[in-house]
């Protein structure tokens, strides 16, 4: 007899569907699996065994032969174990084949029959939807991963008897239902804020002018003054995802196996900041089987590298090579923003100030911001600490509302419109928006500065230049 489930398996970020198909055929008793099935695929076939004979059905002891098609791309991971097993009970018609035409089915089979959750439910989920199926069976755990997914029936099963007896139109499973909109409300919430970073004016302003521009930044400073904790904060003032952003942010997460049980989606910019340990496949991701690495989780947010010179040499170089190339070939788009941090070579008080740029506001660091530096007021510390909450810097940097010349000036939001002490020629930048060099404009077009310049004039924004590693300017 044969028999074919459909089941789904997870490339780069997308999913595409597979047929499993069962053959079993008198002879000596085998069991063999085809269509380039890797190590966890292959050891499936002892979870099966153990699996149908714990639920109480019967192993046939037959020439069984799976086909994983299209049989010429690699699979891999646990997610077959299920579709394998109900292939089985299909073909020996321990099951009725009715109901099984319509779904597509995966999961990870225990020993004792329990359905295990599996990574990539997300994009399995909207590969099932384009398929034109009707329903996907995948485990209980990954319903509300995959319930995000309108369009098509999303069911969890717990173990295997479960699901034989829904395929035996006897019982019902527990359906998935998802209110995304309301969700993802729920969800943008930041859970840190900008405003909890007392002083430390300069780095605020630049933070906000690269959060504008969408340029990458690097942090110099002593032990302690906050370096870690401003950069938490950057997808904070971080215009808010959309829907589409958080999709496609949770389905990178969703394949990696980081997202965490019961998430359906990731709604806040992510934050990834991986040890300077790391390998550079860790940091790039890719292999044989392409896995996204901390680039790719980092899509949309911020990727902040703690320590810059304690990276490798080797694994800050992958960096730089073009992302758009590597994208294409694993079929992910990753877009970060790139924080960094360092600390001086030599601490501040030995360095007569020439590598490190010691900031001319409040709070140099623990040492220092004992006394009177925190927060003192008048030297844009708590006098213009009401206006760095998350919300008011997000509203300056990317808002649309547009404001004439009077600054400072208090917003109908309560946010001051701009920061006096810190418009883009007090703050003495490179780029002036006044300049009348042609290249320089053109150049400058697009940056951060100049586009906080250009609302601070009232004159219409330049859009942003699109964020991202390995653009070199
Ligand atoms: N400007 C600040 N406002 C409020 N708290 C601060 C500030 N700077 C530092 N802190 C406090 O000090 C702690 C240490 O700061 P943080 O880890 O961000 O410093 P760092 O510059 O990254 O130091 P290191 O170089 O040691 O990594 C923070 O968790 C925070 O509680
Ligand atoms: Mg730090």
């Amino acid at each position: 007899m044969l028999a074919r489930v459909r089941s789904a398996a997870v490339f780069g970020i997308d999913a595409y569907l597979v047929d499993v198909e069962t053959d079993i055929a008198n002879g000596i008793p085998t069991f063999a699996t085809v269509g380039l099935p890797q190590g966890a695929v292959k050891e499936g076939r002892e979870r099966v065994y153990a699996a149908l004979a714990n639920t109480g059905f019967t192993f046939p002891l037959k020439r069984i032969t799976v086909n994983l098609a299209p049989a010429d791309i690699r699979k891999d991971g646990s997610a077959f174990d299920l579709p394998i097993a109900v292939g089985i009970l299909a073909a020996t018609e321990q099951i009725s084949p009715e109901r099984l035409g319509r779904v597509a089915v995966l999961g990870e089979l225990g020993l004792e029959g329990a359905i295990r959750p599996v990574r990539g439910a997300l994009p399995v989920a909207l590969a099932t939807r384009a398929a034109g199926l009707e329903a996907l069976v995948l485990p209980r755990e990954n319903l509300p991963e995959a319930g995000v997914v309108s369009g098509v029936r999303v069911l969890g099963a717990g173990n295997l008897a479960e699901l034989a007896d829904f395929l035996d139109g006897k019982a019902e499973l527990t359906e998935a239902s998802v209110d995304l909109t309301a969700l993802f409300a729920e969800r943008t919430r930041d859970d840190v804020d900008f405003a909890e970073v007392k002083g430390q004016a300069h780095a605020k302003r630049a933070l906000e002018v690269a959060a504008a521009g969408g340029h990458n930044i690097l942090m110099i400073g002593p032990p302690g003054s906050g370096k870690t904790m401003l950069a938490r904060r950057i997808p904070t003032i971080l215009p808010k995802m959309s829907l589409e952003e958080a999709l496609e942010t949770t389905k990178i997460h969703s394949v990696a196996g980081v997202l965490p049980l019961g998430e359906s989606l990731v709604a806040r910019r992510p934050f990834r900041a991986p040890h300077h340990t790391i390998s550079d496949a860790g940091l790039i991701g890719g292999g044989s089987y392409p896995r996204p690495g901390e680039v790719s989780l980092a899509h949309s947010g911020v990727l902040f590298l703690d320590e810059l010179p304690e990276f490798r040499k080797n694994v800050l170089e992958v960096l730089r090579q073009p992302m758009e190339e590597r994208a294409a070939r694993r079929r992910a788009l990753p877009r970060a923003r790139l924080g960094t941090a360092a600390r001086p070579d030599r601490p501040p008080s030995g360095s007569a100030g020439r590598e490190v740029p010691r900031p001319r506001g409040p709070g140099r660091g623990r040492a220092e911001r004992g006394g009177t530096g925190a927060g003192r007021p008048g030297a844009g510390g708590a006098a213009r600490a009401v206006h760095h909450p998350s919300g008011c810097v997000r509203q300056r940097a990317h808002g649309r509302a547009r404001h004439p010349h009077v600054l400072p000036r208090v917003g109908r939001s309560g946010c001051a419109v701009t920061d006096r002490d810190h418009t883009p020629r007090a703050l003495g930048a490179g780029v002036s928006p006044h300049s009348q060099d042609r290249a320089h404009h053109r150049r400058s077009r697009g940056s951060g500065l100049a586009r906080i310049a250009a609302r601070e004039r009232g004159d219409p924004v330049p859009q942003p230049r699109p964020p991202g590693i390995g653009v070199r300017e």
